[in-house]
């Protein structure tokens, strides 16, 4: 399937793995997803510089297939891990927060393509004119930090489409073929999915979060932390925590401090998936096994041609089954 961000990036399929922090920080899930003809993303995220140089490393290592590092310009010592990225001539930047004016420049010199992480069309028209490359687009079905306005993914997307003339990768609430096909449909040039890519072997992340995903049900995914940097996650006692405490009109110190006080990596990387952040999108919902990220890949292409084959019969006025 050839699309302006496959023929942009160098890519087979127009299916991108979201960069996840903690859970794609590592070369495996990545390396997979590029050698199956997808574009995998490292989350440089929570990174310290010579892990992250550790996991470049790998990557040369197990891929000679286009890959991407998702980085958030507001964390501390951005400019490091950039600097790392420049070095290693990193071929696509998926950034988040913050402006890319200001580095845009040098990462052109080799070539780099710059896509910036978007979920409002404010945001999107002021990137664009910024000069990136192409956009993320994600809605409030996703997990992570959707946009706190609440506005779907099918909408905020359709929003941006309108109004921009550069590349879109749509995403949020997919986690499957068919819902690949259906933000192509709706005019996006490649879909990334998140939630979808943790329940595989290689997404780095302890597996009871890996279980809590697969147990959840579509509405478990909440909307936490209104009153401070809402994430999407699943419920549990931290979350009911949270609201516990907004119920209370507890003092904006105390909520703080209660909202600080769980992180993803808790849940991440020490299982801790009651009191830690279990980042996920509603697309948990739609995840009920744990399959490797290959295979996986091999699975969201297939399901993508029985969408579109299904789409080109009813444009034939076949009787569809
Ligand atoms: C566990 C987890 C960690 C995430 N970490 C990041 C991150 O570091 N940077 C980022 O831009 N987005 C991050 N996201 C958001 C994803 O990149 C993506 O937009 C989202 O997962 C899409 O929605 P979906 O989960 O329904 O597929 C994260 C999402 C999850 C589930």
């Amino acid at each position: 399937m050839k699309t302006r961000i496959t023929e942009m990036l160098g890519i087979e399929h127009p299916i991108v793995q979201a960069g996840m922090s903690w859970a794609s920080s590592s070369a495996a899930l990545p390396a997979t997803v590029s050698n199956e003809g997808g574009l995998g993303v490292i989350a440089a995220g929570p990174m310290y510089v010579e892990a992250f140089k550790g996991v470049l490393d790998e990557m040369s290592a197990l891929t000679s297939k286009p890959f991407a590092v998702n980085i958030p310009l507001y964390r501390p010592q951005v400019d490091d891990i950039l600097n790392v990225m420049y070095e290693h001539r990193v071929p696509v930047i998926i950034a988040s927060q913050g402006g890319p004016k200001a580095h845009l420049p040098r990462f052109r010199e080799y070539g780099a393509k710059w896509i910036h992480v978007v979920s409002t069309l404010e945001h999107a028209l002021k990137a664009e004119a910024a000069g990136v490359d192409a956009l993320v687009v994600v809605g409030a079905e996703a997990g992570g930090h959707p946009p706190v306005s609440g506005v779907s993914t099918l909408v905020t997307v359709r929003q941006v489409l309108r109004e921009v003339s550069i590349p879109v990768i749509a995403g949020g609430g997919v986690a499957d073929g068919w819902g690949i096909a259906a933000l192509l449909a709706l005019g996006a040039d490649a879909v990334q999915l998140g939630t979808r890519f943790l329940v595989t072997p290689e997404a780095t992340v302890h597996a009871a979060y890996k279980e809590a995903v697969l147990n959840a049900r579509a509405a478990d995914a909440v909307l936490v932390g209104r009153r401070s940097l809402p994430v999407r996650a699943l419920n549990n006692a931290f979350t009911e925590a949270i609201f516990d405490a907004e119920q209370r009109d507890v003092s904006k110190e105390e909520y703080e401090a209660l909202f600080k006080k769980s992180t993803l990596k808790q849940a991440a990387l020490d299982g801790d998936v009651a009191w830690g952040k279990v980042e996920a999108g509603q697309s948990a919902g739609l995840v009920k096994t744990l399959e490797p990220a290959g295979e996986l890949m091999r699975t969201l292409v297939r399901e993508l041609e029985d969408a579109c084959g299904r789409m080109e019969a009813m444009a034939r006025r076949t009787a569809l089954a």
